[in-house]
């Protein structure tokens, strides 16, 4: 007779994250053998998932018409996300410099900018947006090359002064925002700290205008961690970015390109709807096609997209204690570490690698080991039984962690392992 599992599939299985006999395994490897072996916490990338993303948004923007009948979408990853050199190889090899299927690269620091052409990328292939920049940020980006989307218009004015005749892009606020929650959203009605806003892109270009700086891009970002729901609020944005690249263009302006930024989100939990990519591509293209048809090119900068859901952080169970009601799940992680639900109010699926599809009939709250009683990873939630002496993998935890990971408490960043999935081996 064959096996039958009472537990039920899990909604977040792919390919290189999948529940054998009711243990995770990653890359078809034991998630707990890896954490007993290597130690806690670790965080566990799946190398192949961030090429399979980066070619799902690309078949997307196909589906859509992008490289058929009209030139292909420019991808670009959003460094920041993601730094590992593994990572950065990986999205290196999907083609070469110039080939359409290339992975460009969108940074925002000096840093990020030197560590992509040390990576591989050419200058043209990276494009700049910061915010904030000091004179001594200029000094180094300047002779790199690079593409500058600049924010403020007292940018355009420094950068006009020390490099007349550049070509520039505007990163423009359109008023409008969308994120993951509220306060995910990075341009809106409430002023946010990032771009020009539409009364005074005039003045913007007159600045520009006046040190001969030729603007060929317009940029948005409009917010991170959005999903299928928010794709209408997202094609508001484009209505207003349409507008106000309209705007640039008729003042003479010669557009080539809208970068509309990245944001897609990834799903944390069962109920939350992922970003079909060939949806996001074809409200691009319906938002934006008057300026399409006009020949100008649509780029975007995921970051999350690419590599959030490609990684793992396995931690040990340290404590399981009710506590005025409460069932804490104690963690040998810290925000440091892990700072989706600290820093964003991300939501991550925790997982008991022993017993990955396991029923989830208790709740509680998880929460690492930085004395802050804010360090939680989750509350009120649900979760199948978990000891103490455990491993949980910490889901989606492949953007934004690493990175910004700190010595807070003299508890030290995590290290990582980057794994490919083992080929079938014939039966
Ligand atoms: C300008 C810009 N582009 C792209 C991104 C990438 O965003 P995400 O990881 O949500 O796709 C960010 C994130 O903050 C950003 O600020």
């Amino acid at each position: 007779m064959p096996h039958v599992d009472r537990a039920v599939s899990p909604w977040w299985q792919r390919p290189g994250l999948e529940v054998h006999a009711g243990r995770l395994a990653v890359c078809g490897q034991d998630a707990e053998t890896l954490a007993r072996r290597l130690g806690t916490p670790l965080f566990v990338t799946d190398v192949d998932r961030v090429v399979e993303n980066a070619r799902r948004l690309r078949a997307g923007f196909r589906a859509a018409g992008f490289g058929l009948t009209l030139p292909p979408a420019i991808v670009r990853f959003a460094l920041k996300a993601n730094r590992q050199p593994a990572v950065l190889a990986a999205l290196r090899r999907i083609a070469p410099p110039g080939d359409p299927e290339a992975v460009g690269i969108d940074a925002c620091s000096p840093g990020e900018v030197e560590l992509a052409l040390a990576a591989g990328w050419r200058a043209g292939e990276i494009s700049f947006t910061g915010t904030n920049l000091s004179d001594r940020d200029l000094d180094r980006l300047l002779p790199t090359g690079v593409h500058l989307n600049l924010d403020a218009v007292s940018q355009v004015e420094r950068v006009g002064r020390r490099a007349p005749g550049r070509s520039i892009g505007l990163r423009l606020n359109p008023g409008r925002g969308v994120g993951y929650h509220e306060g995910l959203a990075y341009s809106g009605e409430r002023p946010t700290k990032f771009g020009i806003y539409a009364d005074r892109l005039d003045e913007a270009l007159a600045v520009a205008g006046r040190h001969d700086l030729v603007v060929d891009t317009v940029h948005v970002h409009a917010g991170s961690g959005w999903l299928a729901d928010a794709l209408p609020a997202f094609e508001a944005v484009l209505d207003r970015v349409r507008t106000m690249a309209e705007q640039v263009r008729g003042a003479g302006a010669p557009l080539g390109e809208v970068n509309v930024g990245g944001g897609i989100g990834v799903p944390a939990r069962a109920e939350e709807p992922p970003v079909e990519p060939a949806d996001y591509a074809s409200a691009t293209r319906e938002r934006l096609r008057p300026l399409l048809e006009a020949g100008v090119r649509v780029a975007c900068e995921p970051g999350d997209f690419v590599v959030k859901d490609a990684a793992i952080l396995l931690a040990e169970v340290v404590t399981v204690e009710e506590r005025g009601g409460t069932t804490f799940v104690g963690l040998d992680v810290g925000w440091n570490n892990d700072c989706a639900y600290f820093i964003y109010r991300f939501a991550q699926e925790l997982v008991v690698c022993r017993a990955a599809d396991a029923p989830r009939d208790r709740v509680v709250t998880v929460a690492g080991h930085i004395n802050e009683a804010g360090d939680l990873f989750a509350e009120d939630y649900a979760m199948p039984e978990v000891r103490e002496g455990d491993i949980v993998a910490l889901l989606n935890a492949g953007g934004y962690h690493q990175e910004e990971a700190s010595w807070h408490c003299l508890r030290a960043p995590a290290p990582g392992i980057h794994l490919v999935r083992q080929p079938e081996l014939p039966a």
